[in-house]
């Protein structure tokens, strides 16, 4: 089987390197991919990167109708919510992810949260606003600690958490005033603020059924300790300690039941990643925010750990024959550190050389995924906020942890920032 990968960055590289272990595989391109994609040996050949942005749809299926992939598979959530799915499967194309209409639990927040709401899918409180007035007086009722939320996609920044009444002024202001985020900004949910602990969960879904993956968690934030901006995820590490198996499979069912319920009442005809956010309360687990697509860096850590062949999973999805496959995974846990460029996730340098990956990549239990990665005279540069998710497996955690940390270590480039705390809430 061919296949045509769409997107750039770690989770990208993840799914090239995973699918490229599977016998179905033997052709695979990646649009537009990165200097760690186009290392990975499919049989005897390269993964093939062609210079096509994730977003270029014209010229992606233009691509796919000259060269014939027997499937395509989407990373991105941005091709996804312009209906790249629709449009190749117009064309007679087979293609991987969630359709415009479903890809809408990812591109409109106003959406998902009226969704949860009518379907009974526990989340926070929560109120969806178009006019600052009425916004103001919503957050005034949770006297200002509300997350204030873009209803479209805003590359990863359009939620600001709020503690108090002037912030929550301001947030709703930049939004629907201020037009910071332009039409995406436009409208705007508003939650009550939850506490706990925060984990990533993900479902791989097939139009009737939806099968949960272990539990992950992110970390968003730059700096240790959970300090300093909002970035788009600085590591992440399956799986964690917060749900045993038991729990796990209760609160899928409490979140997907529903959702299934839903979607076949809405005509969403779902097949791909379903992605919750979701908060562990006091009073139970609660969705913060959907996904239609795999995390980042999430998938660094799932797809090593999982046993079942990525390409036979991906085209159960499609063919609506998930119920027939079964999900296994090994045992060892996995923690992926990601190297970033000085100044992320505020303005940064590109093309900074890279030492040290072969060095790294000898390492036993450990795989180096490229994300903001090119070449340049023959050399790998940074070219990216996020430019290497370092991952290591090991049978638990803080042994995983070393040996990514160990990884880190060997390689070097200009400023790179990482975080060694990595995995500390599970350990
Ligand atoms: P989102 O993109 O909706 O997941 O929001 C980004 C981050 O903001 C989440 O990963 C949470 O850490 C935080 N967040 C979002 N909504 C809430 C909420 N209602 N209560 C507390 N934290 C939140
Ligand atoms: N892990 C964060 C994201 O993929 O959105």
């Amino acid at each position: 089987m061919k296949v045509l990968v769409v997107g750039a960055g770690g989770r990208e590289h993840a799914l090239v390197w995973k699918l490229a272990q599977s016998p179905h595989v033997t052709k695979i391109w990646c649009a537009p991919g990165n200097a760690g994609i186009a290392q990975e040996r499919v049989g005897q050949s390269l993964t093939e990167c062609v210079g096509i942005g994730a977003e270029d749809l014209p010229a992606l299926l233009e691509f796919a109708r000259q060269n014939k992939p027997d499937l395509t598979v989407v990373g991105p959530d941005n091709p996804l919510a312009i209906g790249i799915v629709d449009l190749f499967q117009g064309a007679g194309l087979r293609i991987w992810g969630p359709n415009r209409k479903a890809a809408q639990f990812e591109a409109s927040k106003a959406f998902s949260q009226a969704f949860m709401e009518k379907y009974g899918i526990p989340t926070a409180k929560s109120g969806t606003f178009s006019e600052a007035a009425a916004a103001k007086d919503f957050a005034d009722k949770l006297h200002g600690c509300c997350a204030v939320k873009a209803d479209g996609l805003a590359l990863g920044k359009g939620v600001i958490i709020c503690a108090s009444m002037s912030e929550a002024r301001t947030a709703i202001d930049e939004m629907l005033v201020g037009n910071k985020f332009g039409a995406a900004g436009s409208r705007v949910v508003i939650q009550e603020l939850l506490q706990g602990m925060e984990i990533s969960l993900h479902a791989i879904c097939d139009g009737k059924a939806a099968k949960i993956f272990p539990t992950s968690q992110d970390h968003k934030r730059i700096g240790e300790g959970d300090t300093g901006l909002n970035t788009g995820g600085m590591g992440a590490y399956s799986p964690t300690p917060f749900l045993n198996e038991k729990e796990l499979a209760a609160v899928g069912r409490m979140i997907l039941s529903p959702w299934l319920k839903g979607c076949a009442a809405e005509g969403i005809d779902y097949r791909g990643i379903l992605y919750p956010g979701v908060m562990l309360t006091e009073s139970g687990p609660k969705v913060l925010e959907f996904n239609a697509r795999f995390g980042d860096p999430e998938t660094q850590v799932y797809l090593p750990r999982m046993e079942t062949d990525l390409y036979e999973v991906l085209d159960a999805s499609v063919n609506g024959t998930l119920n027939r496959l079964e999900l296994r995974w090994r045992p060892e846990v996995a923690v992926c550190v990601v190297m970033a460029s000085a100044g992320y996730p505020a303005d940064y340098a590109k093309g900074k050389p890279i030492t040290g990956l072969d060095e790294a990549a000898r390492l036993p239990d450990v795989k180096v995924f490229h994300a903001g990665t090119a070449v340049a005279d023959g050399q790998i540069v940074t070219n990216g906020g996020r430019v290497l998710g370092v991952t290591a497996w090991a049978k638990d955690l803080a042994t995983a942890r070393m040996k990514a940390l160990d990884a880190v270590s060997r390689i070097q480039f200009d400023g790179a920032q990482f975080r060694r705390d990595i995995a500390a809430k599970g350990i």
